[in-house]
């Protein structure tokens, strides 16, 4: 199998994979300024929800190494987190980092114990993280009966682009060729293509058959290409099962109800967000408009009209048939207690 490990924290800087240019180019970019690396978050350098919340650690601690012999360290650091906050707003492993970065922020005056203590975060989350996928990978197998041809469709990238790992939805499927002939059929995810760039070369490079559909192919695939299950990722669950993920992922699960499809979402417990009661509470990312009226650099809509470019939607919990995570697989009605310890809300940092 073929892991790919999108983020290095090195001694005083980050290297990491630039997903803007794959599959084109394999550039690994140098990060020594947390400015870069809310850069590199903003336009989708990094991303992925597993991978965002390690992304706001590595820019914490690129951080704290900038204003470690600083007076006003203690400011400059709380500058630097408002910063990282407000690069992506929907996946909540971003705000679960930032929440326990400013803990540590105050539970020391110290600014060298205080950039260990990120560097242990970092570490932790990223073990964490890694076995997680290997879990997920694992609990999701129980669901499919041994020994099948198993048509999956899938949306954006989940793999381990997107994790530290062998992915969450794409580790599921990853897991499944062990023992099934998996096909998968991959949405190409308007108006970024994660789907078509990330999720079909990282499908190729581990060697699983696969197709790449638009996505307004989903309906036509279903009925007439016997899709077994629909698998996606999550950026934040709510309490209620609501799912944020990349948009298109609604359509997704409106036609597996339709077609009597089973639709599964996959996340390690760091997606889930009990904070808040039901989708409507989750904030939704707009971007650029020239993400949908211009391919690469060429405009292909005429100029000056309006356009609406949401990065997520959210699917409801009815139309979800099970959510799979590293703790166990849940089934409506949706109740996340006892999930285990979720290392963002209770690390072990000393
Ligand atoms: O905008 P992106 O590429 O960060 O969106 C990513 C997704 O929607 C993924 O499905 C989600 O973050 C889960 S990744 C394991």
């Amino acid at each position: 199998m073929n892991t790919i490990y999108p983020i290095k924290l090195l001694e005083d800087k980050i290297i990491l994979l630039d997903q803007t240019r794959l599959p084109q180019e394999e550039i690994w970019l140098e990060m020594i300024d947390y400015r870069q690396m809310i850069e590199a978050i903003k336009m989708l350098r990094i991303r992925g929800a597993p991978l965002l919340g390690l992304a706001a650690i590595a820019a914490a601690y690129l951080a704290a190494i900038q204003f470690l012999r600083e007076k006003e360290f203690m400011k400059l650091m709380d500058n630097a987190v408002d910063e990282i906050e407000s690069s992506r707003p929907t996946a909540v492993n971003l705000f679960k980092a930032t929440t326990k970065i400013r803990q540590i922020l105050h539970e020391s005056i110290d600014s060298k114990v205080i950039k260990d203590k990120l560097r242990t975060l970092y570490e932790f989350l990223y073990e964490y993280e890694e076995s997680a996928c290997e879990k997920i990978g694992m609990n999701g197998i129980t669901l499919f009966a041994p020994d099948k041809k198993l048509n999956i469709m899938t949306i954006c990238n989940t793999g381990s682009l997107a994790t530290i790992g062998i992915g969450t939805a794409l580790g599921v499927i990853r897991k499944l060729t062990v023992d099934h002939d998996v096909h998968v059929y991959a949405s190409e995810t308007r108006p970024l293509l994660q789907g078509a760039r990330l999720t079909m070369w990282e499908l190729q490079k581990s060697g699983i058959p696969s197709t790449l559909i638009t996505d307004n192919m989903a309906g036509w695939v279903m009925k007439t290409n016997s899709i077994d299950a629909v698998l996606t990722g999550a950026d934040r669950i709510t309490a209620n099962g609501d799912t944020a993920n990349k948009i298109g992922t609604l359509n997704l699960a409106i036609l597996a109800k339709y077609f009597k499809i089973p639709f599964y979402v996959v996340a390690p417990v760091t997606t889930i967000d009990s904070s808040l009661e039901s989708g409507s509470e989750i904030a939704i990312e707009e971007r650029e408009h020239n993400e949908i009226s211009s391919l690469g650099n060429k405009q292909i809509a005429p100029m000056g009209i309006h356009v609406f470019n949401p990065a997520f939607d959210i699917t409801p919990a009815s139309l979800i048939t099970a959510i799979i995570t590293d703790s166990r697989v849940f089934i409506p009605p949706y109740h996340f207690d006892n999930v285990g310890i979720d290392p963002c809300v209770y690390p072990n940092i000393n």
